[in-house]
């Protein structure tokens, strides 16, 4: 990736600065203060409902994988001063000076570290954040050049975390597996070793939040994801029924979505649906997205139980999950599903 500058760096050198690569073509760019009615709202899931085998929590989960690709997820079990630890880390170590931060900074051909997602040349738009980007399951597989180690807590709420959210996805896994005819080990039979990575993100105050975008819409490459973020203040949109519409935090809950892998196994029953992230002018918002990732080994493509050649046709090819991540990076993110890298056009 191209090393561009931190936008936290740009805002304090200049907080009504905003540079050319970060404004959006007019048609890009977001509508600010845009009503919405509580209708438009993603569904809430009961996580301890599903987690205790209720089967008309597990028909809403089914129906909000169908029709909104995302929910959010109370009750699960996280406890309130985990994740106040977990933003507090992350906050800790944006607050660092940046020749500090810059010791982890994401090195060519890495995705770990800190720096920017995605980017790859030097002629597209900018998002307006600064992120850091950790693998943290296997913990064989982490890697600890790029973990502020030296930051008092950080560590430690990232392992508390982490291996909490992973209890919570392992359970989503369960329920999805039951949902698609497997018994409840299904999906996690069918991934192999299940990876985790967390991506950290940091949008600065904006002062033209209607100009930019803090992540430009993209679908997950990843199984599930799940989100902690900001409970005061909304920046996540995602698309639906063609337009773009606020995930509104419930404090204390996670935000949950489908990414590309769980749509291609079941055959597009479930959506990975495009998603962005939008500025304010008055506060810095973060947001931590763990990452459930199927072994890199594994071929994906849709379960056989999930096509028929009638009603529902095969419609994605099998793909190496890893060679699949690897067109996913190369993309510059444009708002279309990457599922489309492995569609196949049926007549
Ligand atoms: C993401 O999609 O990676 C982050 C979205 C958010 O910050 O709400
Ligand atoms: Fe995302």
């Amino acid at each position: 990736s191209l090393t561009v500058p931190s936008v936290q760096e740009i805002v304090m050198n200049d907080s009504q600065s905003v540079p050319e690569r970060y404004i959006r073509e007019h048609k890009d760019r977001p509508l600010v203060s845009q009503i919405f009615p509580a209708s438009l709202e993603i569904p809430i899931i009961d996580f301890s409902l599903l987690a205790k085998g209720d089967e008309h929590e597990r028909r809403k989960l089914d129906l909000a994988c169908k029709e909104w690709g995302f929910f959010q997820i109370t009750n699960h079990g996280v406890e309130e001063e985990i994740l106040h630890k977990m933003k507090a880390a992350v906050a800790a170590f944006f607050e660092l000076p940046l020749e500090e931060k810059k010791k982890y900074a994401m090195a060519a051909n890495d995705i770990q570290g800190y720096g920017q997602a995605y980017v790859v040349s030097e002629q597209q738009k900018l998002d307006w954040c600064d992120m850091i980007f950790l693998i943290t399951l296997p913990p064989e597989n982490r890697n600890f050049k790029f973990w502020p180690l030296t930051l008092p807590g950080f560590r430690e709420a990232m392992e508390v975390y982490t291996k909490e959210v992973q209890i919570v996805a392992e359970e989503i896994y369960a329920n999805i597996s039951l949902l698609m005819g497997m018994d409840r080990d299904g999906l996690r039979r069918l991934q192999g070793e299940l990876k985790q990575c967390m991506r950290m993100n940091y949008y600065p105050a904006c002062s033209r939040p209607d100009l930019v975008l803090g992540v430009s819409p993209h679908s997950d490459g990843s199984s599930l994801t799940l989100l902690l973020q900001d409970y005061e203040i909304t920046g996540l949109q995602i698309k639906h029924k063609e337009e773009w519409i606020p995930v509104k935090p419930i404090p204390n809950s996670l935000v949950v979505n489908i990414g590309d892998v769980v749509e291609i196994l079941s055959n597009g029953m479930y959506k990975s649906i495009e998603h962005r992230a939008i500025t304010n002018e008055k506060k810095a918002r973060i947001s931590i997205a763990t990452i459930a990732l199927p072994d890199e080994e594994l071929e994906i493509g849709p379960l056989d139980t999930m096509v028929d050649d009638h009603r529902c046709p095969r419609m994605y090819k099998k793909v190496k999950y890893v060679d699949y991540i690897r067109q996913f990076l190369a993309r510059k993110l444009e708002g279309k599903a990457h599922t489309d890298l492995v569609k196949i056009e049926n007549k």
